[in-house]
């Protein structure tokens, strides 16, 4: 059934329904590797919205509205579902994205908060986010809903992301800045501590070696993909073989590919989108 609510798309383009999956750049391809294996057969749509990241010093307005423009972008080109592959953007817009587009499945992204109560075995938590995810109602929320009486420490990473995003996970930057963090970390004495930002990933097992061995580190991509299949499968779409991988930035793509070309181990071309 047609839904007037969702933008039609342009009649000189052929479009195949997919998913749509987001984040404020190159992040959410941690997310993008799970939703590729969980569904091998679904057409994936990656926009990474690079030209205005970081979205964690942003105000809720600024995040909502560019949540809003990519995900008029993203059905236009053929998005049954949406994947918001950002904790900042789920905490501050996916209400947003569902009050406009009321017919549409979307799946967000937040700290496991619950599995990882459930796995402390001291009784102490940490979570590594952003400023805005930290600062967040919904974080906020999600706390007080799973917390319970374990303690949970809040740390906020601000420019985490802006290293990430240059796609050079070497640099001597990074690592002295995550140094920082993690030493914040360790000194909350939290023995189970879960990756609030979808970049992070990308950087898990140095996190993990920062930590040391006694500190489990959690993320959520692969719960998002579980929800994200089923949400798919509900739809009844035919299977698409070869699945296509479509990449696109509103930043420098260069580093998209690379990020992409290293999370999907295959090689990938991304392009540059204004939206
Ligand atoms: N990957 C985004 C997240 O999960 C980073 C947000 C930002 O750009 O600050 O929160």
């Amino acid at each position: 059934m047609m839904d007037s609510t969702l933008p039609a798309a342009s009649p000189r383009e052929e479009v195949t329904p997919g998913i749509g999956v987001f984040d404020s750049g190159v992040g959410g391809l941690t997310v993008l590797r799970a939703l590729r294996s969980a569904l091998p057969d679904a057409p994936l749509h990656y926009v990474a919205d690079s030209g205005h990241a970081p979205y964690g010093p942003k105000s809720t307005e600024a995040i909502v509205a560019r949540c809003l423009a990519i995900g008029e972008h993203l059905i236009t080109h053929g998005a049954a579902l949406i994947v918001v592959a950002c904790n900042t953007a789920t905490a501050h817009a996916v209400a947003a994205l569902r009050a406009r587009w009321p017919a549409l499945p979307i799946v967000g992204i937040e700290p496991g908060i619950k599995p990882a109560v459930q796995a402390t075995r001291n009784g102490r938590v940490a979570v590594m986010a952003t400023q805005a995810t930290v600062n967040s109602e919904r974080y906020r929320q999600l706390i007080a809903t799973h917390g319970g009486v374990v303690h949970v420490h809040s740390q906020a990473c601000p420019g985490l992301v802006d290293r990430i995003e240059t796609g050079n996970l070497e640099d001597q930057r990074l690592q002295d800045l995550l140094k920082t963090y993690t030493d914040a970390v360790k000194a909350s004495g939290a023995d189970t501590v879960l990756l609030g930002c979808t970049h992070y990933p990308f950087i898990q097992a140095r996190i993990e070696r920062l930590l040391g061995p006694e500190v489990t580190v959690l993320n959520t991509e692969g719960a998002v993909a579980r929800q994200a299949l089923k949400r798919w499968s509900e739809l009844g779409l035919p299977s698409v073989q070869p699945a296509s991988v479509r990449l696109e930035s509103t930043g420098d793509p260069a580093p998209l590919a690379r990020l992409a070309t290293l999370a999907l181990q295959s090689p990938q071309t991304a392009r540059q989108v204004d939206i």
